[in-house]
């Protein structure tokens, strides 16, 4: 650990003392807010300052046990610190996905050779990591990046599609734009609307708007879809066989919020109560395989100031770890 580490540990046991901040993190403070490019009013400042600090001493107290070896991925203070774990988890409220028993294709893994490592990034089929900001649209990014490299798949061409047009047209199939949706949903505007937009003609905005989707500037559709039978073993072959999957994670720790590099693992994490939408790219290991070291590739929208460059490692292996195969799916386009 870094002496400056020891230095902000010592000055936060004092914090607790000194009401209602810490001058001793002023400098910090300022850093974070320059860095991030927050701007409060004068009453603002000392709310999200006492959560800052709270934050901190989450993440202190994280990285202190992984240089203890007590835990296998860091933290760090990044754009969310400022926000309460309530706040963040209004961010990503899904609809449950529906019980998806009923559709028709459902992917069992064959016995078959896997290779140890995917990484889809590798094989073009993964665009830029993007950035839902505070609008509660994960569900429309996952979806995006799963047809992103089908459409891949089968043209050789990689486009980042619009979750806006997703965002702002799939109401009347069950979303609520920035305030819930489900992936499937979505994908169901795609199937029956015939197409959808490119992020270029229709760029983000973060915001709920009317929909302004235009046939003739399609740029993918979809046919169906099939499901991931639920467990890590079919989501592996999935992964291996088909391409990026989307998948529902449970993300409503502090620990995800803040992660920075290793790989994830929240005592605390459910496999049924689902609230995020991410990207599968890919699986793999660390070290000797027999350590138990292996990993999900997870791709993330929350810009790459998130986590490895937007990525994180998830356990894999570990009994559906935080829901990761619970409602895996991809599209056929
Ligand atoms: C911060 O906000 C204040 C008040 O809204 C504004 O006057 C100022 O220009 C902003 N500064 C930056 C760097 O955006
Ligand atoms: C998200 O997951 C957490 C923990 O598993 C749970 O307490 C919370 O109710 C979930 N939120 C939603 C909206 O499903
Ligand atoms: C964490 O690392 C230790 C030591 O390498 C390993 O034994 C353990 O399986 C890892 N845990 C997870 C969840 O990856």
């Amino acid at each position: 650990m870094s002496p400056v580490v020891l230095l902000a540990i010592l000055c936060l046991g004092v914090a607790r003392a000194t009401q209602p901040s810490d001058p001793s993190l002023d400098s910090e403070w300022q850093e974070w807010k320059t860095k991030y490019e927050k701007n409060y009013s004068l009453e603002e400042e000392g709310q999200k300052r006492a959560v800052w600090e709270e934050n901190m001493k989450v993440v202190k107290q994280h990285n202190i046990e992984y240089d203890q070896e007590k835990k296998n991925f860091t933290m760090e203070l990044n754009a969310f610190a400022d926000m309460t774990g309530e706040e963040f988890r209004k961010m990503m409220t899904n609809i449950p996905v529906q019980n998806l028993r009923k559709k028709k294709s459902i992917h069992q893994p064959i016995f078959r050779y896997l290779p140890k490592f995917v990484d889809w990034r590798r094989r073009g089929y993964v665009t830029s990591v993007k950035n839902q900001g505070t609008c509660n649209s994960c569900w429309a990014f996952s979806v995006a990046g799963a047809i992103e490299g089908q459409m891949f798949r089968k043209t050789g061409r990689l486009v980042s599609l619009s979750p806006q047009n997703l965002v702002d047209c799939s109401r009347p199939e069950g979303n609520h734009g920035c305030h819930m949706g489900s992936t499937l949903y979505a994908l169901k505007y795609v199937w029956s609307n015939g197409g959808l937009e490119a992020e270029s003609t229709y760029p983000y905005e973060g915001k709920e708007g009317p929909c302004r989707y235009l046939p003739r500037r399609s740029a993918a559709r979809v046919t169906g879809f099939s499901t991931v039978a639920r467990s890590e073993e079919a989501l592996m072959h999935a992964v291996a066989t088909i391409g990026p999957i989307s998948v529902g994670i449970d993300a409503s720790h502090v620990s995800f919020r803040f992660y920075r590099r290793g790989i994830y693992y929240e005592p605390r994490c459910s496999s049924n109560r689902i609230n995020h939408s991410v990207l599968v790219v890919g699986y793999g290991y660390e070290g000797r395989e027999s350590d138990g070291r292996k990993y999900w590739l997870i791709k993330n929208s929350h810009g790459v100031g998130w986590g490895m460059n937007g990525y994180m490692k998830l356990a894999r292996g570990w009994n559906n770890h935080c829901g990761i195969a619970t409602y895996g799916f991809y599209p056929r386009v």
